[in-house]
């Protein structure tokens, strides 16, 4: 990877987004249900944090489950559902202990209780952590997350919190759920699909995109670096041109 020269870093991307895809087609491969996919997926996800600070990558958003996904059979989304309480209460004190900060994105309000509690628990328990920041996308959707930002704002707007000629770049994003995350500046699609199906929609404006065809639970950390030395080399403009 080549360093960044005015830093000790890599010259990889500082967060990277990853829509994690391809669960059910590695169960489907094997003969086995789609749930057995999202277990292999779900193994996979502790590799890919632990390698980020080898690439220099400090903050990492992944896409676990989408708005959209509640249209999924009822075994599925129960299974993805307790699936989620596990690995948190599976994971809580690794990741704790690997220096890792989690944070949820998404709307909470159809979430279980019993979810939320261990949600809210291991965001308190990571919350001093530094080392690497890894968001989890939960009944996430770009689309409710700018709906809400809004309302939230139009409330502020109408408390005289807020004056509608102050709203501008700046504003909105201080009511989105990312708030003090950065943009992402890669994001990356397993399973060989080319959408961003709702995905940071606001956040990822310039961000670089990799659409790759492994499906998520084959995924590796070397796969990672792959993609964090591929981004040193792109030539980034954000809409400017290079001199
Ligand atoms: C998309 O694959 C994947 C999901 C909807 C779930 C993502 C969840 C995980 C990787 C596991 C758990 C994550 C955490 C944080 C514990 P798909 O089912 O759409 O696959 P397909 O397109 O092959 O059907």
């Amino acid at each position: 990877m080549p360093k960044d020269p005015h830093s000790d870093l890599p010259a990889g991307p500082r967060h990277v987004a990853i829509i994690m895809d391809g669960n059910g087609r590695w169960a489907q491969a094997r003969g086995r249900p789609r749930l057995f996919g999202h277990h292999a997926g779900a193994r996979r996800v502790r590799e890919v944090v632990e390698a980020c600070p080898d690439y220099g990558v400090k903050y990492l958003t992944i896409f676990a489950f989408s708005t959209e996904n509640w249209k999924r059979t009822q075994v599925e989304v129960a299974g993805l559902m307790s699936l989620f309480r596990r690995y948190i209460s599976k994971e809580a004190r690794a990741l704790d202990e690997e220096g890792v900060r989690v944070r949820f994105i998404g709307d909470r309000v159809r979430l279980d209780p019993k979810l939320i509690k261990l949600m809210d628990s291991l965001e308190d328990l990571t919350k001093n952590n530094e080392k690497v920041h890894l968001t989890i996308a939960l009944n996430y959707g770009g689309r409710d997350e700018v709906a809400r930002a809004t309302k939230r704002l139009a409330q502020d707007v109408a408390d005289g919190k807020l004056l509608p000629e102050d709203v501008d770049e700046e504003t909105l994003p201080k009511y989105l759920d990312t708030q003090v995350l950065p943009d992402p500046d890669l994001v990356i699609r397993t399973s060989g699909e080319a959408r961003i199906s709702n995905f940071l929609l606001w956040q990822s404006a310039y961000s670089e995109y990799e659409f790759i065809d492994t499906l998520w639970p084959d995924f590796t950390a070397a796969e990672l670096g792959r993609l964090c030395q591929g981004f040193g080399n792109r030539d980034r403009r954000f809409g400017a041109v290079k001199i």
